[in-house]
């Protein structure tokens, strides 16, 4: 079995999600930041990495999803500010899944990313009260993903390999 580990990463949240995943194959394997990527057809499973950006996946790797993984086997992993298990970002959540759509989705994992200081910055400026303090939230997020989180990634990634192999 041939996997690859791909990702975006703006602040390096979700490489450590992805360096996890993919310390744990012992598969034939590659890693590469999503923008190196030009095909995944020789691939039996990919791990497709992005941060959130505005409320769902960010924007290239939507794309990538769309347009290289039609019918391929992926495993979705995100990293996002909010605090896991909040009402909005369950949405938010769902409407990444939705992106994936199109591909054979074998997996799908989530956890907090810590908030980089120019958004939390950003987010307090702003006049609505919600996204102000949402920005506020900052400190809550320090050190994430921690070593937590990235066990329950390593997990993740076994299962989805369990379903492909
Ligand atoms: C432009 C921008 C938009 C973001 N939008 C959201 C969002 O809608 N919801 C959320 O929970 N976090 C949001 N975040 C926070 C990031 O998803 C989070 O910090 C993530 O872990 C960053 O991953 P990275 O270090 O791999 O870039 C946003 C960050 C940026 C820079």
């Amino acid at each position: 079995m041939k996997i690859l580990v791909t990702y975006l990463t703006v602040t390096g949240n979700t490489k450590k999600v992805a360096d996890a995943i993919f310390g744990v194959i012992e598969e034939e394997k590659t890693i590469q930041p999503i923008s190196e990527v030009n095909d995944i057809g020789g691939y039996d499973l990919t791990f497709v990495g992005s941060p959130m950006h505005g409320f769902g996946l960010d924007n290239t790797v939507k794309e990538f999803i769309e347009e290289k993984a039609k019918g391929k086997n992926i495993a979705l992993f995100v990293t996002h500010a909010s605090p896991e298990g909040d009402e909005p970002l369950q949405g938010w959540l769902d409407s990444c899944k939705e992106a994936a759509a199109g591909a054979n989705l074998v997996g799908f994992f989530e956890c907090q990313g810590e908030m980089s200081k120019e958004l939390a910055d950003a987010m307090v400026k702003l006049d609505d009260p919600n996204l102000a303090a949402w920005g506020k939230m900052r400190d809550e997020t320090l050190g994430q993903p921690d070593v937590t989180r990235l066990e329950r990634a390593r997990v993740f990634a076994r299962e989805a390999m369990s379903k492909v192999s």
